[in-house]
């Protein structure tokens, strides 16, 4: 194995899923990490450990199996703010993803702030998780969605931000900090101090970007940020909204139910405090408790050094892809303005079957528009084929998926 900063074969054994064959005899290459990431056997301990051991409803009951349950999902809270660098751990929210992150932004503080001619402004390159909520608000209020777009290169075309930001009538400025397709890490630090010149609050979907590198949302300085625990080797099913604190003490709840109140009358209810206030009813408990673990995990790792052994990975995956002549690769070429995914399209081969070809080969990549189609209509294409990488990536892993995809051009006659 070739050498990487991080010591990959211990962190490999702790993989189980890794050691897996597919189609009988072909070990697994798994590379579909922007989808979602593989989970180490610490993660899966912590999940069965509380249903074999404490098993509970939280913030309920007093008996012993409540408090245990309860201090450990409050736990991970505490790691959750510590890791991103938040400064309160009020500021926390628990969500399903950042799928129901962005929602719970758009209906919570978008249907209070957000009114006729208003503008958001979203990119070119976003998940349809951070367009299509906007989409619905401002038809509901009569408001106008205007796009960032993207250059030949991938990166965003910040003077367009200028011309909105210049007419005085945008609300919200939203974006990925690492695009899902095309693996740019956006200017974020520039953006938002740009849109708090204008007093414009900013919403940063940080999905791709937390599990893959530092991020230190005191420095970034945004208004809301979301992200989600299966990328980041975390069970599915958990996501963080993070929010300013006076932001989430003046929105009104998105669920209404158990734990979310004060007190409820007959006609009347008062709210919790933060963040229980945006917590309504019994929450993923289990996979909190074990999104804990996979912190654990990556803060031992230490965060710069999962995003030097991408960069390393990215940066050999890219000189070896642009070797496999009729390849078309979208995004930067350089490794210092872009993270471990690659998109790429091979001659006139439908991303579909080029994903099952080497899928024979036991190698695992997305094929499809990524949930970016606005992207895909800016590129002129109908799909792209995807490698994403993590932790447990291996040189020798990208060898056979360049193997493979030759092997494919030979069967279509590339
Ligand atoms: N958002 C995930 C992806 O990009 C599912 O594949």
């Amino acid at each position: 194995m070739q050498a990487s900063v991080i010591n990959i074969e211990s962190v490999r054994n702790d993989f189980p899923i890794l050691k897996r064959k597919v189609h009988k005899d072909k070990l697994l290459v798994y590379l579909d990490n922007a989808a979602t990431t593989q989970k180490p056997i610490q993660v899966i301990e912590a999940i069965s450990n509380y249903y074999l051991n404490y098993n509970s409803n939280i913030h309920r009951a007093v008996h012993e199996l409540a408090e245990e349950a309860t201090a450990a999902y409050e736990t991970t809270r505490d790691k959750v703010a510590k890791f991103i660098n938040a400064k309160n751990r009020e500021e926390i929210v628990f969500v399903r993803g950042t799928t129901e992150a962005i929602n719970l932004v758009a209906y919570a503080w978008g249907r209070q702030n957000v009114q006729k001619d208003d503008i958001i402004v979203t990119t070119e390159y976003e998940h349809h998780s951070n367009i299509v909520p906007w989409q619905l608000l401002v038809k509901e209020k009569g408001a106008k969605l205007e796009y960032i777009g993207v250059d030949d290169n991938g990166e965003l075309i910040l003077d367009q931000l200028d011309t909105y930001l210049a007419t005085g009538k945008v609300k919200l400025v939203t974006f990925s900090q690492m695009s899902n397709v095309l693996g740019t890490i956006t200017k974020s630090e520039e953006i938002i101090k740009k849109c708090h010149k204008y007093n414009v609050r900013v919403l940063v979907d940080g999905a791709q970007s937390v599990p893959h590198m530092k991020v230190d949302l005191q420095k970034l300085d945004c208004d809301f940020f979301a992200f989600s625990a299966h990328k980041m080797l975390g069970p599915t099913g958990v996501g963080i909204l993070w929010a300013r604190k006076e932001l989430l003490q003046e929105m009104v709840p998105f669920n209404g139910g158990g734990d979310m109140i004060r007190e409820v009358h007959k006609y009347e209810t008062t709210w919790n405090d933060l963040p229980y206030k945006f917590e309504a009813g019994t929450p993923n408990i289990a996979d909190v408790i074990g999104f804990a673990a996979a912190i654990d995990y990556l803060e031992k790792i230490g965060m710069d050094k999962v995003r030097e052994h991408e960069v390393d990975i990215t940066k050999y995956a890219l000189e070896k892809l642009s070797q496999i002549k009729g390849i078309k690769i979208y995004g930067p070429m350089n490794t210092e303005k872009r993270g471990g995914v690659i998109s790429f399209n091979l001659g006139d081969i439908h991303p579909h079957d080029l994903a099952t070809i080497i899928d024979e080969d036991g190698v695992a990549i997305r094929s499809g528009h990524h949930c970016a189609q606005v992207l895909m209509e800016r590129l002129d294409v109908s799909a792209t084929s995807r490698a994403s990488f993590y932790i447990y990536n291996t040189k020798e892993e990208v060898d056979v998926l360049i193997k493979s995809l030759n092997r494919a051009k030979e069967l279509f006659k590339l």
